[in-house]
């Protein structure tokens, strides 16, 4: 992999060869980012190529309109990438800025329960070869604890794996990243600091905790709600582990933000669904906006 922070847009290092339909390969990413150069090179002349990749979770795509100059890609145009399935994941690349600030936007993602848990995989490492050296991950998730409401913001702080699968499983790529990548400080302190500063400079309220991946489809039940809690989690989804995971094997800072669409079940009466996941996101969605403007401001 060959990375490629601070270049400037040029002319395309590469053909597009359109999308495989095999499994994902090393190659895959590098024709995909070869492919995103060329469009961003051709539609933003002289703009510098995105160190920021931003991926947008459930109901939460809609983020993507703040973004100006936009240069947008389907994933079905580049090499290795899934097709999202599900509602609130449309399934595009967008390049533009943020402020003024060149991002890369993934708009849709594909989950571990849609059958498989390295879906993200050649995304993430296409962001890395188009010279992203940092990843930012939001998520819908449900609360675990009583006192962080529906509406809460949280920043992500640590993880756990309860999904029983795990994207690097396989043959490791040891031009991509270690076969025992560390997961310490996987959500970058730093970036965290930032957060919280970007919070308190817009006057935003802003929650810290660990987040627990459930393989999903379905809800939890009550009783695995209060397992989680004990297990020492605050929220609860379906996401944003394996992207982490990929993101750290490849070398990417990792920083993500839930939002939190519902109490876990079992510690309200509200039933909890898809439709209210979609309708919580969107209705937090412009605060989460504020607050990846401010962390992209000051990185
Ligand atoms: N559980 C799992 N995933 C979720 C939830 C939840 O309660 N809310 C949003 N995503």
């Amino acid at each position: 992999m060959t990375p490629s922070a601070g270049r400037s847009s040029g002319p395309s290092s590469g053909p597009s060869t359109g999308p495989s339909t095999g499994p994902s390969t090393e190659s895959d990413h590098e024709k995909a980012a070869a492919t995103v150069i060329e469009r961003v090179a051709a539609a933003r002349p002289g703009k510098p190529v995105p160190r920021i990749a931003i991926v947008l979770g459930s109901g939460l795509g809609p983020l993507a309109d703040q973004i100006t100059d936009p240069v947008a890609i389907g994933y079905d145009e580049l090499a290795g990438f899934p097709t999202p399935g599900v509602a609130g994941h449309s399934g595009k690349v967008i390049v533009g800025d943020l402020g003024a600030v060149s991002v890369l936007c993934f708009q849709g993602r594909v989950h571990a329960y849609e059958g498989r848990p390295d879906a993200m995989a050649v995304p993430i490492r296409c962001a890395r070869a188009v010279g992203c050296d940092t990843l930012y991950l939001t998520c819908a998730a449900g609360s675990l604890r009583q006192d962080l409401a529906p509406g809460s913001l949280m920043t992500i702080t640590d993880h756990i794996n309860m999904s029983g699968s795990n994207p690097l499983v396989g043959p490791n790529d040891d031009d991509v990243g270690p076969r025992f990548p560390p997961m310490e400080n996987a959500y970058d302190p730093d970036l965290i600091a930032l957060q919280v500063a970007a919070a308190v400079s817009d006057n935003l309220s802003l929650a810290a905790g660990v987040y627990i991946q459930v393989l999903g489809p379905m809800f939890e039940t009550p009783a695995e709600v209060r397992m989680l809690g004990r297990l020492g989690g605050d929220a609860v989804g379906m996401s944003t582990v394996p992207e982490v995971i990929i993101a750290r094997h490849c070398g990417l800072r990792v920083t993500a933000t839930a939002m939190i669409t519902n109490l876990g079940v079992g510690l309200s009466a509200t039933p909890v669904t898809h439709d209210q996941t979609l309708a919580g996101a969107t209705e937090g969605g412009e605060r989460l906006g504020r607050l990846i403007r401010g962390v992209v401001a000051g990185l």
